[in-house]
């Protein structure tokens, strides 16, 4: 008969997900609301073979805890949060839910780049705050979306989804830049490949899909913001840290691009005092690529699945260490 592993799971997961996991090992569950201290969560894992988490730092300290440990699985598809070097020392798998989150990632930054040219949040407030008057016309001026160009830094699964909404959905012009070229996807959606200067230079909106990692961190720097198109926009749907936060401010404050659209930041919850968060011309969400029920279940599942297959000794798919 099986041998029941004993896992935790750090975070609250649907029922559907937590009777999955219970049907196969001895599981214990932080329902939250708060997310679980790194001491309390240190505290769990020791007697622990399989963890369930996100957003949690996997490093050398984490797996001194968890001398049992076989695998941790991540309820997200980035996962710059492993120590990869850490885990491959340790024998310890890591494994990510690409795959289910795809189209929900690209309708999100697809919002967000719509929400930016036309400048929606900031004329919802302008309806709401009473100031919608007569013969208010070229204030409410937003730009032009369909047959602009798009340059999509980070031709993933989510890059070749924003790449079909655009071409398709908006007949706009798609580049992209990657670590490798990709010619089915370039003769399937009819996107091309530019090097990175030629993608900032040319693109009229800048989309940034790209996970982060030690090449991709700090990407975005001032030199990068003053080589977009002046009246360009920047989105950044990847994590915060390819950024240089204050190259992206000094690049809006002074008009070296027209605006920004970020669902993630350098740090996150965003503090109050980030100067972001009073410019007009950027529009900021609160990390929600793919913060739908469903998907967000598919995720959940998805890691459980993965966690359980990998103490039984198959191959899920997902590993990425
Ligand atoms: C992820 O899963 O890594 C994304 O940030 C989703 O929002």
């Amino acid at each position: 008969m099986e041998r029941r592993r004993k896992v935790f799971v750090a975070q609250p997961v649907p029922e559907t997900v937590e009777a999955y996991i219970r049907n196969h090992c001895e599981c214990e569950v932080w329902k939250g609301p708060e997310r679980i201290p790194r001491e309390t969560l240190f505290s769990r894992i020791r007697d622990k073979e399989g963890v369930l988490l996100a957003g949690v730092r996997v490093d050398g300290e984490f797996l001194e805890q968890a001398p049992q440990l076989r695998v941790v699985s991540n309820v997200s598809v980035g996962y710059n949060n492993f120590d990869l070097a850490a885990m491959k020392a340790r024998g310890v798998a890591g494994t990510n839910t690409s795959g289910v989150l795809d189209d929900t990632v690209a309708d999100l930054a697809m919002g967000l780049l719509l929400a930016a040219a036309r400048r929606i949040p900031e004329l919802d407030r302008h309806v709401k705050e009473g100031l919608w008057q007569q013969g208010d016309d070229e204030i409410l001026f937003g730009k032009q979306v369909h047959h602009a160009t798009l340059g999509i830094l980070g031709m993933g699964r989510i890059g070749e989804a924003l790449a079909r909404r655009a071409r398709f959905g908006f007949d706009m012009e798609v580049l992209y830049h990657n670590r490798n070229r990709k010619p089915e996807v370039e003769k399937a959606l009819g996107v091309r490949y530019a090097g990175f200067g030629e993608l900032l230079a040319r693109s009229d909106y800048v989309v940034l899909l790209a996970p982060l990692t030690p090449s991709t961190r700090g990407m975005m720097d001032e030199s990068a913001f003053r080589s977009m198109k002046s009246d360009s926009i920047f989105l950044n749907v990847s994590r915060g840290e390819t950024v240089k936060e204050e190259a992206l401010v000094q690049a809006l404050q002074k008009g070296w691009i027209r605006g920004a659209g970020l669902d993630v930041y350098g740090r996150e919850p965003v503090s109050r005092e980030n100067p972001l968060l009073g410019l007009d011309n950027c529009v900021t969400l609160p990390h929600i690529g793919s913060a739908v029920a469903g998907t967000r279940e598919d995720m959940a599942m998805l890691a459980a699945r993965s966690m359980v297959a990998v103490l039984q000794g198959r191959d899920p798919g997902t590993i990425v260490t």
